[in-house]
């Protein structure tokens, strides 16, 4: 099966099935807890396909804009409905009409519980997001990036939708090592999860290349093991910056605090604890903001590390108070 639309037409009648009859055992044991989905109907939690609890780690904020990809019966929307409340708006997608149509079905039971509405469901493609550039704060997935044909494109996707200094939280199954062709070519191993799995070298590098950064595994649970390779779900964070300033030297550099004694940023710039290193405005701009953000110190061209370690009033680290 190599062609991408062949690969898309057997996931979809597999989950289409899926939604139809709910399966116990699709994917690995994952849960929210009760006070995430109490608001939720049976028949959504019933078919809940995922191996994380994205929501749960995404600290989710008051009003955000947040879109789940795979949203499949739409488990992960409707907890995000409510850590977003009345002012925030949540997007699902999923290729698959009869995951649609559960989802659909469900919103207005929900909605009523949560006494507002702002969910939504398209169809779509994973590769071909139907939402509009830079309008996302958070893109959520659960158990979804494993069965796309063209995980680059997917990130790449998610690298227009979401807004400057948005993030991604994403659960998926992982590989400890390059899955042979017999595991590749096998159908019912591609609907559960596994034939189509990257490494986790693959997966975290995948996301550096398309320009995510301040990526973190927040979480790693190991799944099952098939022909002496380890399966594991992992829960993802990484976030997109748009270099907007310029990559211009104009005298800033930047004063990491610790506790490491040196650090390594995506782009390859080493920090040391302590020393100031000349940062050009876009990477000073950068460190200023999450996840980085009060890690440094970003000395003006006109202030010294002198300045800075002898009790500048002007110096701050970062939180906004005094450095000494
Ligand atoms: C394993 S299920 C997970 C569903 C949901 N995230 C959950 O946790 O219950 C995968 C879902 O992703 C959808 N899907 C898979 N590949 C897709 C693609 N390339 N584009 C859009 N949807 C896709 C399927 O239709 C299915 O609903």
């Amino acid at each position: 099966m190599q062609k991408t639309e062949d690969k898309r037409e057997f996931v979809e009648g597999y989950y289409g099935k899926a939604a139809q009859q709910p399966r116990e055992d699709l994917c690995c044991p994952t849960s929210y807890p009760t006070e995430d989905i109490g608001h939720i109907p049976q028949k959504v939690i019933d078919r809940f396909y995922g191996c994380g609890s994205p929501m749960s780690l995404a600290g989710i904020k008051e009003g955000e804009a947040v879109v789940d990809l795979g949203s499949g019966a739409g488990i992960d929307c409707f907890i995000a409905a409510k850590k977003t409340g009345s002012s925030g708006k949540v997007i699902g997608v999923d290729m698959t009409d009869d995951m649609l149509k559960v989802a659909n079905e469900s919103k207005s039971e929900v909605s009523s519980n949560l006494g507002y509405e702002n969910v939504e469901f398209r169809k779509g493609f994973l590769e071909e997001i139907p939402i509009d550039n830079k309008s996302v704060d958070l893109i959520t997935s659960n158990c979804v990036i494993n069965l796309s044909p063209d995980k680059r494109k997917v990130f790449r996707e998610m690298i227009r939708v979401l807004k400057d200094h948005g993030r991604i939280v994403i659960s998926d199954i992982i590989s400890s090592q390059k899955i042979p062709q017999s595991i590749r070519d096998n159908e019912q191993l591609l609907g559960e999860c596994i034939a189509g799995a990257l490494t986790e070298e693959q997966f975290l590098s995948y996301l550096e290349q398309v320009g995510f950064y301040g990526i973190e595994v927040l979480s790693k649970t190991y799944w099952k093991s098939i022909e002496n390779i380890d399966f594991c779900s992992i829960t993802v964070r990484a976030y997109k910056f748009e270099k907007t300033a310029g990559c211009v030297f104009i005298g800033q550099h930047a004063l990491y605090h610790g506790p490491f004694k040196v650090i390594i940023d995506e782009e390859g710039h080493v920090f040391p604890r302590n020393q100031a290193i000349e940062v050009c405005t876009d990477t000073a701009q950068k460190l200023s903001e999450v996840p980085y953000k009060g890690m440094f110190t970003i000395l003006e061209p006109d202030q010294t590390t002198n300045e800075v370690s002898c009790c500048s009033p002007s110096a701050t680290n970062g939180n906004g108070s005094s450095c000494c």
